[in-house]
Parts: structure tokens; sequence; C-alpha cells
């Protein structure tokens, strides 16, 4: 079958890719468009290190055809960072040591920032479970943890500071 087109939203921009039929979104993330924090593990969804946002949602872009996320908003840890600094999970990951090698630390981000979307005050338990597809060979998940408890709690102290 013949290349197509594929048009989605990444980032906030309109991008559009030419690809062979079953191109996976990491592989289109990662090599056509560079967006290298999208990793590439073990491209079976046993990692992690390949999760992006679509419509929100995190999911493995290396089980996802990119067809399937056409017309859809698609959010990378490159469009989470903001241009003159850290975004608040970023900061709490620093400052809880919560990386060593880095290499699953995109992926951990993206869903840390979709938990916190949903649910600002996540249970420890909560974390843990958000965390279930994302593996770390490095660091321990413990840091990990208190990263997204950190984060939560500015947040939280940030929102109750008066105006
Ligand atoms: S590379 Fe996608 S889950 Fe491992
Ligand atoms: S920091 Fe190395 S795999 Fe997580």
């Amino acid at each position: 079958m013949g290349s197509k087109i594929i048009t989605f939203v990444l980032g906030g921009r309109e991008v559009e890719v030419m690809v062979k039929p079953m191109t996976t979104l990491q592989a289109v993330l990662r090599y056509q468009l560079g967006y290298t924090a999208v990793k590439e593990g073990c491209r079976q969804g046993g990692c992690g290190s390949c999760t992006v946002l679509v419509e929100g949602e995190p999911m493995m872009s290396c089980l996802l055809p990119v067809e399937d996320v056409a017309g859809m908003h698609v959010t990378t840890l490159e469009a989470i960072t903001p241009a003159d600094g850290l975004d608040r999970v970023q900061q709490a990951f620093l400052e809880h040591g919560a990386f060593q090698c880095g290499y699953c630390t995109p992926g951990m981000i993206v869903v840390s920032k979709a938990l916190l979307g949903h649910n600002p005050r996540p249970t420890r338990q909560e974390i843990v479970d958000a965390f279930a597809g994302n593996i770390c060979r490095c660091t321990g998940y413990e840091p990990i943890i208190a990263a997204v408890e950190g984060a939560a709690r500015a947040s939280a102290s940030k929102a109750a500071q008066p105006g």
C-alpha cells in the first residue's frame, strides 16, 4: 500500500506528515519530526518511555499507528516544557532527585501531568497506579512518587495564596 498524508495537532501546532501504513506515532514524532523527548525503549508497550498525551490522555506512542491520531491533539514533553524554565512537575522531579539516566523521565512526567490534570491531590496509591505502565530501571520509584506528591503540594499552596 502507498503512503498517506496524516494531519494532527502537535503541541498546539498543526502538522502534516507523509507515512507508510502502520507507521507508529513514536516513529513519526521521534524520527520524522525530531521530538526526541519521545523515547524508544521496548517498542512493545512494555516500558512507557514513549508515552505522550493524546487528547490529554497518556498513550504509548509505540503502539499507536499515526493514522489513529489524525485530527487529534498530541502533546509531548517538548510542549509541556515552558520556554523560560521548568514546568512545576519538572521542577519537582529535579528537587526530589527523581531521575538518574533520565530515559524514563519524559514518559513519567507526561503521565504525571495527566494525573495531576485530572486529580490535583492524588493519593500515593493513585500515583503508583498511574505509573503502572512506566518502568524506571535506575532511580527507583520512591523519588518519582515523592516528586509527584511535591508537585501536587506546590500547586495546592500556590492556589491557597491570596491573589
Ligand atoms: S517504547 Fe513504547 S512502551 Fe516501551
Ligand atoms: S532514570 Fe534511568 S530509567 Fe528511570
